[in-house]
């Protein structure tokens, strides 16, 4: 039977999620919390934020919503799955993300760490230090070799890693963290990691905490400028599949890595009902564990949709009980190419109209940083619209996105040419 959905967030990943799940046949009403421009041309948005846990349960109760599904970390951190488990009246609310205790894989550096460590999952050596620690902090820096990665423990919106070359600006940075407040509580505690070299790749896995299934490979491009240069941005595009995840390499992926994990999560019996993002390093054709995320990548999920042949809401249906789908893929690639507001990741300015939009809701170019202003589409973020496309082969796909992405304008709007470009 069609039931009720609710996506948290509001951002290019949200508007995704929003369009996969408006095509399956059980799905009736369509909700978007915060949501944006994009998402109201497929699903009613709801003007409530993520973390406000009572007024989204109140929209659940008064639209008969059966299904929560949460784009980003932040409220599966701060516990929303827990939440509505512990509420008699939204118990019976599917929730599709992990608990709190879960969700510390992402949460904390340290917990995901030590959790590598129980299950013998590859991943760069590692320490931990906390405030009131520097001195032995330096004293472990000094034995490693550089660069240094230090790494804020806590969520840190994407910039709490720092990567630094030379032993006495680490030792600085160091002391910012863990004395200076230089991440608020985030940094209270900092790992500090060996090194890895090599080339990163982001691996999708939707499980019930028993069972799960591998969802398309992707890789994004973090870096606002030309050939990965200049700062991290959220991410500046993405692509699927990944050519160099060639048989024998996915096959170590998943018994080194994906396995392992959902054996770790079931043997401490974490409750995880949704999607675990696993950033990977690949070093001298062997993975290692970068990080863990308790929801899908933005712009990852992107270029993960459109590749989706099965059913995404019928494979999440099944969370709670057997896991039976099977997870079809699309064979084409798909790239997605972000359109950005001039000055991002920096300040930027909001509110600049955008020209040229599709207005079909099955369009592609799915919104990110947009609202709706005087009849008007604005931009409302530092990353805009996410340019998506599949073709037969990445170069194909990338013309497409990016003459797409040249229908549109606004004052300031900027976007990497060269996405796809080390492949
Ligand atoms: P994270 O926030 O954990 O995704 O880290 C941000 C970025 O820092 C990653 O995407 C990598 O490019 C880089 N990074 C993190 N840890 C390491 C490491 N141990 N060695 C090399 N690069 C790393
Ligand atoms: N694209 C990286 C992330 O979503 O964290």
């Amino acid at each position: 039977m069609p039931m009720n959905i609710l996506i948290v967030g509001s951002g290019g990943r949200e508007h995704a999620l929003a369009w996969k799940i408006k095509q399956s046949p059980f799905c009736d009403s369509l909700f978007v919390a915060p949501g944006n421009a994009g998402t109201a041309l497929v699903a009613q948005n709801l003007p409530i934020g993520v973390s406000d846990f009572d007024n989204l349960a109140t929209a659940c109760l008064e639209n008969d919503i059966r299904m929560v599904v949460v784009g980003p970390e932040v409220p599966l951190v701060e516990g929303i799955q827990d939440y509505f488990a512990s509420h008699g009246d939204l118990s019976t609310i599917q929730v599709v993300g992990p608990s709190a205790k879960a969700a510390q894989l992402e949460g904390s550096k340290d917990f995901a760490k030590s959790f590598m460590g129980r299950h013998g999952i590859p991943t760069a050596q590692y320490k931990t230090f906390q405030n009131g620690e520097l001195a032995e902090a330096c004293m472990f820096l000094e034995g490693m070799k550089p660069p240094y990665v230090l790494k804020a423990d806590g969520l840190a919106a994407g910039k709490g890693v720092l990567i630094i070359e030379e032993l006495e600006e680490a030792k600085e940075a160091l002391k910012d963290t863990l004395e200076n407040d230089k991440f608020g509580s985030a940094g209270k505690r900092v790992v500090i990691e060996e090194f890895l070299d090599g080339i990163e790749a982001s691996c999708f896995v939707l499980t019930n905490g028993r069972q799960y299934r591998l969802l398309p490979f992707a890789k994004d491009y973090k870096r606002i400028g030309e050939g990965d240069t200049g700062l991290n941005t959220g991410g500046m595009g993405a692509i699927s599949p990944v050519p160099f995840i060639d048989a024998e390499l996915r096959k170590k992926i998943i018994e080194r890595i994906v396995v392992p994990t959902v054996q770790g999560i079931t043997s401490e019996e974490m409750v995880y009902e949704g999607f675990v993002f696993i950033g990977l390093m690949i070093c001298d054709g062997d993975p290692y564990v970068i990080e863990y995320n308790v929801r899908l990548g933005d712009p990852e999920t992107e270029v993960l949709m459109p590749r989706l042949s099965s059913d995404l809401l019928a494979l999440m249906v099944e969370l709670p009980n057997e896991m039976r789908g099977e997870v079809e893929i699309d064979s084409r690639f798909a790239t997605t190419v972000m359109a950005v507001s001039g000055g991002y990741p920096e300040s930027y300015e909001k509110g600049k109209v955008i020209l040229g939009l599709p207005s079909a809701a099955e369009d592609t170019l799915f919104h990110a940083g947009t609202a709706e202003k005087d009849g008007q589409v604005v931009t409302s973020g530092g990353r805009v619209l996410a340019a998506t496309q599949l073709g037969e082969t990445m170069t194909e796909s990338l013309q497409k996105s990016f003459a797409q992405i040249e229908q549109i304008s606004f004052e300031g709007m900027y976007y990497r040419t060269d996405i796809g470009f080390d492949l």
